[in-house]
């Protein structure tokens, strides 16, 4: 099965997000596999109804889709070390994702596309945000967009998992690394702000004080976006597979006591980079 002869699709916003019917990721072939890559470094998001596999079949579509990722600092589930389980009920006292964020991008290679399938859903609620960061970045005005390639973030795990995690004891070092704020998308060439509110401490070549105020306005740039955003409604057997280097999300916990369960499994990106 190859994925755009086989399927129909539907964008959700003109940016950002794409639903597609028809396809049984289990059964797509090499060819489907690319389409799939490509179309989601450009459309940052693509969503999927009523996918029923295995935990080993999800992990084999993401070993196709690239060198997966292991989580520097969540809990595997026995036997899958690439596997981050996302499970929130009536005695969570944090759940994964929610706030802006780029999956670890405190890593020297932050991820490149993650797939959540979620098995278990609320009644009502638990949605996920995505945002553009190439609609992001086009936003902003020519002078802005100049200033901000010359520019680089630290990215630090601390800021993300101290606190919230507890595969490893508090003396650990969780990654740190500095990217550009904003990077070149290896599949198409376009520019992507790279910067969350989720890793993101410090613009490197700025006192404190203007990489606080820098950031929180890219920050709250992202945040209010809304004409650059896609709201996704989970049922049980939805996948949604995006793009980290060119999408944020945020997930919303607006559903306790109910259960939100499912599984993701993320592939490793390369060292971000800009390109003129
Ligand atoms: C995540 O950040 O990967 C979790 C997203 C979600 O639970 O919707």
């Amino acid at each position: 099965m190859t994925l755009l002869t086989d399927t129909t699709s539907v964008d959700l916003t003109k940016p950002v997000g794409t639903e597609l019917h028809g396809v049984v990721l289990t059964e797509l072939d090499e060819a489907g596999i690319d389409e799939l890559k490509t179309l989601i470094a450009d459309r940052g998001v693509l969503f999927f109804r009523d996918q029923r596999m295995t935990l080993a079949e999800q992990v084999e579509i993401g070993r196709r889709l690239g060198e997966l990722h292991v989580h520097p600092a969540a809990k595997a589930p026995e036997g899958f070390p690439e596997v981050l389980v996302v499970h929130t009920d009536e005695n969570s006292t944090y759940t994964a994702g929610n706030g802006w964020h780029t999956d670890v991008s405190c890593d020297e290679r932050p991820p490149g596309l993650s797939m959540l399938r979620l098995e278990e859903t609320p009644s009502a609620g638990g949605d996920t945000v995505w945002a553009s960061m190439y609609a992001a970045y086009e936003a902003l005005s020519p002078s802005m967009q100049e200033y901000l390639l010359t520019l680089t973030a630290i990215h630090s795990g601390d800021k993300a998992y101290v606190g919230r995690y507890s595969r490893r004891g508090a003396d650990v070092d969780y990654p740190v690394n500095v990217h550009p704020v904003i990077r070149t998308h290896p599949i198409g060439g376009r520019k992507a702000l790279y910067v969350n509110s989720g890793f993101t401490v410090r613009i490197k070549e700025l006192t404190q004080r203007e990489s606080d105020a820098l950031l929180a306005f890219l920050f709250d740039h992202i945040a209010y976006g809304i004409r650059f955003q896609v709201r996704f409604n989970w049922e049980p057997n939805s996948v949604a597979i995006w793009d980290n280097r060119c999408v944020q999300h945020h997930a919303s916990w607006d559903y306790f006591p109910e259960t939100r369960s499912g599984f993701r499994v993320t592939t490793r990106g390369e060292a971000p980079f800009l390109t003129a």
